[in-house]
């Protein structure tokens, strides 16, 4: 009796530690793909803000036209807002309106339609810098462009390279919009945190 008491004790040990050792590797398991890291190991020390002026040149006339509309739908036709137009832009940036001012950069992305009531776009795009320190960096954008409204804000919802872990806005001012070609220079100020 007591050998068959003393058997499913360590029976039960034995049962309570394996338990122990697959709850103890499930632990080192999930813990596997995540740790907490030190800022000072990716080389990060002190957040910065800086602000970037350029000048954004959106060509959508000519032979050579810097932003093209790739979809919209059959309805955008009669659509005074050209709402469902989507346009795909690779736009220099520029340091002065002057588009054969020094180049900075370019905007490569996506422009929307995205109002059925005024002119309105969904931007999504990155500004790819190639000059100075800020060469190979980029900073993403995903906002609204009411074009007609004076200053237009955009959230920065990050970056790379020099901009990694940025946040930030870019407001935009249109320059100058030839209502003949359509073609626009917006000017952009960008304010951002990094690193
Ligand atoms: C920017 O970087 C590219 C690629 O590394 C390089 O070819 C180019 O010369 C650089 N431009 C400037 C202005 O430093």
């Amino acid at each position: 009796m007591a050998k068959i008491f003393a058997n499913a004790t360590s029976s039960f040990i034995f049962l309570f530690n394996v338990i122990l050792i697959s709850l103890t590797l499930t632990a080192a398991k999930s813990e596997s793909f995540s740790r907490n890291l030190s800022p000072k190991t990716l080389g990060l020390k002190r957040e910065k803000l800086s602000h970037l002026r350029f000048y954004f040149h959106d060509i959508v006339s000519g032979s050579n036209p810097t932003a093209v509309p790739v979809a919209r739908a059959s309805m955008t036709k009669n659509s005074f807002s050209l709402f469902g137009m989507v346009t795909m832009m690779d736009d220099p940036l520029t340091v002065k309106p002057e588009i054969s001012s020094k180049l900075v950069g370019r905007a490569q992305g996506i422009y929307a339609s995205a109002s059925q009531s005024e002119l309105s776009f969904l931007m999504a795009l990155n500004f790819v810098f190639t000059e100075g320190k800020y060469n190979g960096s980029t900073l993403s954008i995903l906002g609204r462009n009411s074009v007609f409204s004076g200053i237009r804000e955009m959230p920065v919802v990050g970056g790379s390279g020099l901009f990694r872990f940025a946040r930030g806005y870019a407001q935009a001012k249109t320059h100058d919009l030839d209502f003949k070609t359509g073609d626009a220079i917006v000017e952009y100020n960008v304010y951002v945190f990094h690193y």
